[in-house]
């Protein structure tokens, strides 16, 4: 994160000798990215952070399938048909599109995760519906509708479900590091004015979390040659035993409620709806706002071919102006691929003229790469979708 943020006891001087009441020395670690060439934070462990005594092959519940999206077609996935008994947040995401450049699912939880890393990259993690308290080694952070939870390569955490409504959550994750757009942070990573959000906006963990434990089962996807690992790290002491720590990397929250939107006279393009970068993809933020007040506005989107992305659309909340008449609700995913032009449906241009507010919440996802279809999308597919501008409009 652009911020510097310190919780818990540290000692002044960093790399220096900071002693446990009973003498013996806390163990300090440094988390960081890029090699010592970017952010980091130094953690401060009552026990060795590196004392294991197992480590096992783990099968995922879930594991990712890909297939091509061949013959192209745009798609249409209805996510709320996933609805399962009995998940957790983590093991219980269910693919939905993936590329060499980050996976995206959907996942309907009511239990809590397992203890979890992912070493392969940064997840953000959009709650649709629910709430849960994250825990990680960084301390605790309570999410709810509408928070996207960034949580950084290799963060050891879990996900508790609170409340009685089951968590609902769309998951990307990155093969790298999600970050707030470059071209709203100034040279030394503060959100500038002309930013959607800003630092204000933006939740961290307030206090260390520890828990006592002895072999504790660790859960860490990882890379392999070819793809994808998961191992099962047994350690010898409770990973929730940082008594302090500070730097420029720890999970954080921003809620979409939280971006302003960035508005005109006429049409605005997707880039003013940008929330964060990803390596080879963007995730945006379509929220509700006041629209183009040109006397002669069109306010829904024109026909668009962006030649180099594949779009995934997640609608979560509202009446989306542009999609009616094409089965697109809530939960919806809609999936424009590059080779193909999408714009609204037949009929929204002509509905849209004169309407001057726009009640939709919408989570965009642009990726660089093309996208296949993994299992769980491919079964909650609208098979029809690809014809819905064909129709004639009502
Ligand atoms: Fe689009």
């Amino acid at each position: 994160m652009p911020y510097y943020r310190r919780i818990g006891e540290i000692p002044p001087k960093r790399h220096t000798q900071f002693r446990q009441p009973d003498g013996s020395l806390y163990a300090e670690e440094l988390m960081g990215v890029e090699g010592f060439s970017s952010d980091s934070s130094l953690l401060y462990h009552r026990f060795l952070p590196t004392a294991i005594t197992g480590s096992d092959v783990f099968t995922p519940p879930q594991p990712l399938t890909r297939e091509a999206n061949l013959p192209l077609k745009p798609r249409h996935l209805s996510t709320h048909k996933l609805d399962v008994d009995g998940a957790d947040p983590i093991l219980g995401r269910q693919h939905l599109l993936a590329n060499e450049d980050c996976r995206i699912s959907y996942a309907v939880a009511d239990r809590p995760s397992p203890l979890y890393r992912n070493a392969i990259g940064d997840e953000c993690v959009y709650v649709e519906s629910g709430s849960a308290r994250v825990e990680t080694s960084f301390g605790a952070l309570e999410i709810g509708q509408g928070d996207y939870l960034i949580v950084p390569t290799s963060t050891t955490h879990r996900i508790v479900p609170t409340g009685d409504a089951p968590l609902r959550t769309l998951v990307v994750e990155a093969t790298g590091h999600i970050t707030p757009p470059k071209r709203y942070l100034s040279v030394r990573g503060q959100l500038l004015e002309h930013a959607p959000y800003c630092e204000r906006d933006i939740r961290g963990p307030e206090e260390p979390l520890l828990v006592d434990g002895e072999d504790v089962e660790v859960l860490v996807q990882h890379r392999i040659r070819g793809g994808i690992g998961w191992t099962k790290f047994t350690y010898a002491n409770h990973p929730f035993d940082v008594v302090g720590w500070d730097g420029h990397l720890y999970p954080w929250v921003f809620n979409i409620a939280d971006f302003e939107p960035i508005t005109g006279r006429v049409h605005q393009p997707p880039p003013v709806h940008q929330t964060f970068e990803g390596p080879n993809f963007v995730i945006c933020s379509f929220v509700p706002r006041k629209v183009d007040y040109h006397e002669l506005a069109i306010p829904v989107p024109y026909n668009h071919h962006n030649v180099d992305s594949d779009e995934v659309l997640f609608y979560t909340g509202g009446n989306y102006e542009a999609r009616k008449g094409s089965g697109i609700g809530q939960g919806s995913i809609s999936l424009h691929p590059s080779g193909f032009t999408h714009g609204p449906q037949p009929g929204a241009a002509e509905r849209a003229i004169g309407i001057d507010y726009f009640d939709e919440l919408a989570v965009m996802v642009d990726t660089f790469r093309p996208l296949d279809l993994c299992d769980a999308g491919l079964r909650c597919e609208d098979p029809g979708y690809a014809w819905t501008w064909a129709r004639k409009s009502g």
